[in-house]
């Protein structure tokens, strides 16, 4: 699929947001990584608790103009840019099924699967072997089929906490080596 056109728009910190952030208050170590990182939001809180702390967005311009600015942000699709090893990477996934990319921070292509396989394939040789990759998904969008694919790459993957919104249930998947 072609992404048709880039909105430069940051996406603000949201209730996706905002669920895998206390998700992940109680998380500590060395090396963190946050992919898609957005406005920052969650970036800035794994610098609280981890002593070395990426953020990566495909979006160039997002990262330029961060509302919660930290150090070490690449521009790169998932974490293709790195080389390091992280005890845990987080992604708030662009989990929309959607027949178009119009939106980069939001759709996630055909089943809502399509960006987040890429993300997770990118991420997976980025995570320590005793790491936890956490990433945010929804009923909106095929997650057990991630969590399948999740699983043919070579992880564990299960289901870690959910939230039901108005219109959708918010679900957290916990990937291990
Ligand atoms: C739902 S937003 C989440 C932003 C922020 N992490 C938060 O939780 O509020 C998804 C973010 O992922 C970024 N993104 C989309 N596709 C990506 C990819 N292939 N690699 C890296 N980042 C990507 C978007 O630009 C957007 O900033």
């Amino acid at each position: 699929m072609q992404i048709k056109s880039l909105k430069n728009e940051e996406y603000p910190p949201s209730e996706d947001t905002f669920f895998i952030a206390d998700n992940i208050e109680n998380e500590k170590g060395n090396f963190a990584l946050d992919i898609g990182s957005g406005s920052g939001y969650l970036t800035k809180l794994l610098s609280e608790n981890f002593s070395f702390v990426v953020g990566t967005d495909i979006n160039y311009e997002v990262l330029k103009h961060q509302t919660y600015s930290t150090k070490n942000l690449i521009c790169c699709n998932g974490s293709d840019a790195l080389k390091i090893k992280f005890d845990l990477i987080i992604c708030n996934l662009p989990y929309l099924a959607t027949d178009e990319i119009l939106d980069i921070a939001t759709d996630g292509g055909a089943d809502g699967l399509e960006i987040p396989l890429k993300i997770i394939k990118s991420a997976i040789r980025c995570l320590n072997v005793t790491g936890k990759f956490l990433f945010v998904t929804s009923s909106l969008s095929n997650y057990q089929e991630l969590i399948e694919t999740t699983k043919k790459e070579g992880l564990t993957a299960k289901v870690i906490a959910k939230k039901k919104l108005f219109f959708e249930e918010l679900i957290i998947i916990e990937a291990k080596k």
